[in-house]
């Protein structure tokens, strides 16, 4: 029986990965630096993944046997702090490792991102193995997590499995501090009515995925025998891509009268070094993904 520790457990991820485990009757031990708003469906302690000692305590005594390690500051706001990003983005992935490594850890999940490729990556279309020069601190740090994976995976026969998501679009749990956030913004303004300053140009593209597709993928995939598993370090995986722009007349076309204005910042130029499209040809081989929401069916969510 899997028995789950999922580490940023009230971030984006963490709360639907909570649901999704719930339902699947599996044991879940969900831990953040804050307590929840809500009531969880789930155990949950206070935990910094920074602290090794506590988590190490936590695996032990919760007889864990698979982790979800989802603690990252993003990408907008990792730039205003590159030094606590580091150490909040590596540190606590090593210690994970670390623990790992020590209690026999069966498999663990760590998310990459989109953030990972740069101007040298064809922004068109990057493809798996595209090159990869990142251009955010966050970007650095998953691209320095992705050797990691790889390195730790062969020298202690871990399992660690990663994918690259892009922007995650969902409805019940906010993101805090990232290039993407741009899109449930905009969102919740226009459908309460109201207008729209958006950080972004009005034709930066980005690619999307609902997080109902990231989700189920990722257990697929999760689930998927090691063996079939050909992509050592990340998988890339594609939802669909917009713009500001187009997100904003697909609004309008249902009825949302806000107005967007542009005011793009610092974000808009992280968005400029991040693909308009992705190239999952890997991971819909490998593992069969396929990604289910396009725009107008993920509109269609918040909108029913
Ligand atoms: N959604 C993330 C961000 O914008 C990308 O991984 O930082």
């Amino acid at each position: 029986m899997e028995r789950v520790l999922i580490t940023g457990a009230l971030g984006q991820l963490g709360i639907e990965f909570i649901k999704y485990f719930k339902k699947n009757n599996i044991y879940v031990l969900a831990t953040d630096i804050k307590s929840p708003s809500k009531e969880l469906s789930c155990d949950f302690e206070i935990a910094d993944a920074l602290d090794k000692e506590h988590l190490d305590l936590l695996v032990k005594k919760n007889k864990i046997n698979t982790i979800y390690h989802l603690v990252a500051v993003l990408s907008a706001i990792g730039e205003t702090n590159p030094i606590n990003s580091w150490k909040v983005n590596m540190n606590s992935f090593h210690n994970i490792i670390e623990i790992s490594i020590e209690n026999k850890i069966k498999k663990i999940f760590w998310p990459s991102s989109i953030a990972v490729f740069g101007t040298k990556s064809n922004l068109e279309m990057v493809d798996q193995n595209s090159i990869l020069n990142p251009n955010t601190i966050y970007g650095i740090s998953k691209f320095a997590g992705e050797k990691l994976i790889e390195y730790y995976n062969k020298k202690f026969e871990l399992d660690i499995r990663s994918i690259r998501y892009p922007g995650i679009i969902s409805f019940d749990t906010k993101p805090g501090g990232g290039t993407t956030d741009y899109v449930m913004e905009m969102i919740d303004s226009m459908s309460k009515g109201n207008d729209y300053q958006c950080f972004l140009e009005k034709n930066t593209k980005l690619p999307m995925l609902y997080i109902d597709d990231a989700i189920l993928g990722t257990i697929r995939y999760m689930n998927t025998n090691k063996n079939d598993l050909n992509v050592k370090d990340s998988y890339n995986i594609s939802g669909f891509s917009i713009s500001p722009y187009e997100l904003e007349k697909k609004l309008n076309e249902n009825g949302f009268k806000g107005n967007v204005k542009y005011k793009p910042d610092y974000r808009n130029e992280i968005a400029k070094t991040w693909p308009k499209e992705i190239n999952d040809f890997d991971a819909k081989k490998d593992w069969g993904w396929k990604a289910k929401f396009g725009l107008d069916e993920t509109l269609a969510i918040k909108f029913k």
